[in-house]
């Protein structure tokens, strides 16, 4: 199977590396990017995919690909304390998020793992909740990380992936279009200096299987009772399954 790093086709090893060199370059940064980029919406997103994981204090949860904490910090306070480990393959990515937990006043209360999507260091039937932030996007096998979430989630554990999709408006493709492919590279050339890895960004969202594809991959990965939820009119979705 072919792998892309963006629209370059590239082989597994080329991906993993380079993948790795952007989130290693973009790490300081990647939140006010975030912002800029999406005007603010991706904090949206990811309290609505907060508030569908409904997580409670008594949860055992793994953030996978959790860089900068985002998603484990609005985790952890909703939950009012839930046993959470973010784990991210990229150390300068996760040193942020550390910096950021102090920030938050989190110190001591998260735990921090550098591991691989595809190879998680944990062990069977261990997590009551997987989470993955546009995360696996990035990852170079995706359907190794999702037997991996379904390997290391407890029978009953539940799969939450939010991620970049099809827009399913077709005007709003075009708009959509425009700005990726115009502004987004350009804010990344002025903002992180970077236009290369936000051109990646753009690219490897166009890649990435949409809502039906991804619900079958799930599936195959052996998730039952998988569904999707779009954001901003499929912008981004929500992915739930269930390891039953
Ligand atoms: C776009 S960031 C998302 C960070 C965070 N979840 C959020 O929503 O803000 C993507 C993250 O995926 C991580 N990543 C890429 N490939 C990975 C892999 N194979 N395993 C684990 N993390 C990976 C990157 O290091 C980066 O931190």
């Amino acid at each position: 199977m072919p792998h892309f790093f963006g629209y370059q086709e590239v082989d597994a090893t080329e991906k993993t590396a380079r993948v790795r060199d952007v989130f290693s370059k973009v790490a300081g940064k990647y939140d006010v990017m975030n912002d800029f980029m999406s005007v603010g919406v991706h904090r949206l997103w990811k309290r609505q995919f907060v508030r569908r994981i409904n997580p409670r204090a008594a949860h055992k949860i793994l953030d996978v690909a959790g860089g900068t904490g985002d998603i484990s910090f609005l985790v952890y306070d909703t939950s009012g304390g839930a046993d959470i480990t973010v784990s991210d393959i990229n150390p300068e990515m996760l040193q942020v998020g550390q910096a950021r937990a102090a920030d938050h006043g989190l110190v001591g209360k998260l735990r921090w793992a550098e591991a691989n999507a595809e190879t998680l260091p944990f062990e069977d039937n261990s997590f009551d909740i997987y989470t993955i932030a546009f995360g696996l996007r990035n990852v170079t096998h995706i359907d190794q990380a999702l037997r991996e979430a379904f390997r290391v989630l407890k029978p009953g554990g539940k799969f939450y992936c939010l991620e970049f999709s099809k827009p399913v408006i077709a005007p709003l493709r075009k708009f959509y279009d425009a700005y990726s492919f115009n502004v987004i590279p350009k804010l990344g050339e002025i903002v992180a200096k970077d236009r290369d890895s936000y051109q990646y960004l753009v690219e490897s969202i166009r890649q990435f299987p949409h809502q039906q594809g991804l619900k079958i991959r799930l599936e195959d990965a052996g998730f039952k009772n998988v569904t999707f939820e779009n954001l901003s009119a499929g912008i981004a979705a929500i992915h739930c399954g269930v390891k039953i």
